[in-house]
């Protein structure tokens, strides 16, 4: 049939040649996805079951980003979100209902634990926030109705590292799941799976990323009905990703493993120079004696990544702590670490009786590829300015 012009501008003839073959994968654009004939016509999401059906359950970059992470955290698998933060609310989405209980460790990441004091709480979900120290003794906090039990190893600016095995045998005894936030370890220094953890969610923004230039999420299970639970809850949420974001995170994921390697052994330098230094009470660094929980570190984990908290001594006000923060030349100041730039983010606990009394004498550090000789100068002249 001839076609106008016009008709050709949507309905080519025209083809590149064929044969390309490059290491990346494409980027793979699409929200409608062609069926062969009339018959096919369905809207199910599990696009391993039933092929590609729309352009909101994954087109085959995101897909394979799912597949990659899957591969290394050895799920079952893996769905991939806009967020780290959409990962947590479609797992809490997906797996309650009105009249389910739910524990969370204080030390979480603070937006894990406002989802739940100010949303789930509006739809009739119970929660309850436990010390992120109770280990077995959790069954103590536990109800009848615990459905879930959220863990963060080691928690956001506090650094906890659980005792996430005795959590799980004591979840697992009374009919619990056991989710972990796994961002830190980037799903790679603790096997959650191996640990017995049911569902593990990651901020891909972070160490997969690795450039502070995307946001995406990751929820991995071992067991296939908790992957279509969640699936099936994502189809209705309608958490779609773009392709352009999990081509990033793809590439991000080829440079994981030497850039953690780097951001380790500089992390683990300038925490021990820190320990050391007159200013510094406590360093907070789940490789470090110190920080609370460093025994399930060693036992559970194989490496340690790149953020951890200094606390400073008593006698140094907030004007003090925020001075030291802003004196710092090479170290930014901003959220959403694990990229390759030095971070410095001061914190205040003040008045919360829920975590440890630090008050605003704790600062995170973020630490990234530069030359660590001159953070450790950075760090240096900073302190010594509070003189
Ligand atoms: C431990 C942890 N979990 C989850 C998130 C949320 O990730 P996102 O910023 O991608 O929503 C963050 C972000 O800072 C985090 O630090």
């Amino acid at each position: 049939m001839p076609k106008n012009w016009k008709t050709k501008l949507i309905h080519s003839d025209a083809k590149a040649p064929e044969g390309f073959r490059s290491l990346s994968t494409p980027v793979y654009r699409g929200s409608t996805v062609l069926f062969p004939d009339a018959a096919s016509v369905e809207d199910t999401w599990n696009q391993h079951e039933v092929g590609y059906t729309y352009g909101l359950y994954g087109t085959p970059t995101v897909l394979e980003l799912a597949a990659r992470v899957c591969e290394l955290e050895n799920g079952y698998r893996t769905l991939i979100t806009p967020g780290g933060q959409s990962a947590i609310s479609l797992i809490n989405l997906a797996l309650l209902k009105a009249g389910d209980h739910i524990l969370i460790p204080h030390s979480i990441y603070g937006p894990n634990r406002h989802l739940a004091a100010r949303l789930l709480r509006k739809f009739g979900v119970e929660v309850s926030f436990y010390n992120p120290t109770l280990g077995g003794e959790i069954q103590s906090v536990m109800a009848g109705k615990t459905r879930l039990i959220w863990t963060e190893s080691p928690g956001s600016v506090t650094m906890e590292v659980q005792n996430v095995p005795a959590i799980v045998e004591a979840a697992h005894r009374s009919g619990a799941l056991v989710v972990l936030d796994n961002t830190w370890a980037a799903g790679i220094y603790f096997d959650a799976f191996g640990h017995g953890v049911d569902v593990t969610m990651q901020a891909i923004t972070k160490y997969i990323g690795g450039h502070s230039d995307l946001l995406l999420g990751s929820i991995t299970t071992r067991d296939k009905n908790l992957f279509e639970s969640l699936g099936a809850a994502q189809q209705l949420v309608g958490t779609a990703v773009s392709p352009d974001e999990a081509s990033l995170a793809l590439r991000g994921m080829k440079t994981l493993a030497v850039r953690l390697k780097a951001i380790e052994t500089s992390a683990l330098q300038l925490a021990r120079w820190l320990a050391e230094r007159p200013e510094i009470q406590l360093v907070l660094h789940p490789a470090l004696p110190s920080c609370p929980g460093h025994e399930f570190w060693k036992r559970d984990f194989t490496g340690s990544s790149g953020v951890f908290a200094i606390v400073f001594k008593p006698e140094f006000s907030k004007d003090k702590v925020l001075a030291f923060v802003d004196a710092l030349d090479l170290f930014e100041i901003g959220y959403s670490w694990a990229g390759v730039t030095s971070l410095a983010v001061a914190y205040d606990f003040r008045g919360n009786k829920n975590r440890p009394d630090y008050g605003h004498r704790i600062v995170r550090l973020n630490i990234g590829l530069e030359e660590v000789g001159d953070l450790q100068d950075d760090l240096s002249q900073a302190l010594d300015r509070l003189q």
